[in-house]
């Protein structure tokens, strides 16, 4: 928190500062209650709509067997991705953040919640890709945040997206619908979390003009 952060909404930041994607404190072993999930999609779905219309769809997967099938393409991709780069890297010597991300990507099968989140697009690839990903990614962030305020945490993820075809047909989602993010969700080990060193955030503010 900031010292110009105005009288009154002190919670409000503390919340937009320190709402993190957690991927090495998740409590593997605590359930989630598919109640609160829904409880916070409803909160998300308050987030920006085009016309008035909802156009994002939500897949809330609690069962192990999904869960298992969705780590093992997660596992796949990643490490696909990542382990020419690292190879010869001992693992005591990986970056914190490639570390916990490959903990995510080794765990991602034993989540207690994931949800996965698809908008409704046209088949063709319109010119507007603002406007179409507008429909979810706010409404995503809400519920991001919606869940931090329910003790939860989550962890923004889009390494399933390359996964599109295989994930929607596990789910059987119709044609004319793409995955956008998944969303691990699981009760934290802890609650302390800080805000994040996001430098160089003042010099992308261009007043009145780049
Ligand atoms: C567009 C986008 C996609 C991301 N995809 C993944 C992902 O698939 N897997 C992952 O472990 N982290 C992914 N991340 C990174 C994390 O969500 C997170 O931003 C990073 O761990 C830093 O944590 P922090 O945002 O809480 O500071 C992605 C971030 C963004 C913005």
């Amino acid at each position: 928190m900031n010292e110009q952060d105005p009288p009154g909404n002190h919670d409000l930041v503390a919340v937009l500062t320190t709402t993190r994607s957690v991927r090495l404190r998740l409590r593997l072993d605590l359930p989630v209650a598919r109640e609160d999930v829904h409880d916070c999609l409803r909160i998300a779905a308050q987030a920006p709509t085009g016309a008035g219309t909802l156009k994002a769809h939500w897949i809330v997967v609690q069962n192990g067997a999904s869960i298992a099938a969705l780590g093992e393409i997660y596992r796949g991709l990643w490490h696909g991705r990542y382990d020419h780069a690292l190879a010869g890297v001992p693992q005591e010597d990986l970056p914190a953040d490639v570390r916990s991300a490959m903990h995510l990507a080794d765990n991602f099968g034993r989540l207690p919640t994931v949800v996965l989140g698809f908008v409704e697009a046209p088949t063709d690839t319109p010119d507007n890709q603002a406007s179409l990903w507008s429909s979810l990614l706010p409404a995503a962030w809400s519920y991001a945040l919606a869940a931090r305020g329910r003790g939860l945490v989550t962890a923004w993820t889009t390494t399933l997206n390359d996964a599109q075809t295989e994930v929607s047909k596990l789910f059987g989602v119709p044609i004319g619908y793409t995955l956008g993010v998944a969303l691990p969700t699981a009760y934290p080990e802890g609650q302390a979390f800080k805000p994040a060193a996001r430098y160089g955030w003042r010099e992308r503010i261009h007043d009145e003009g780049w």
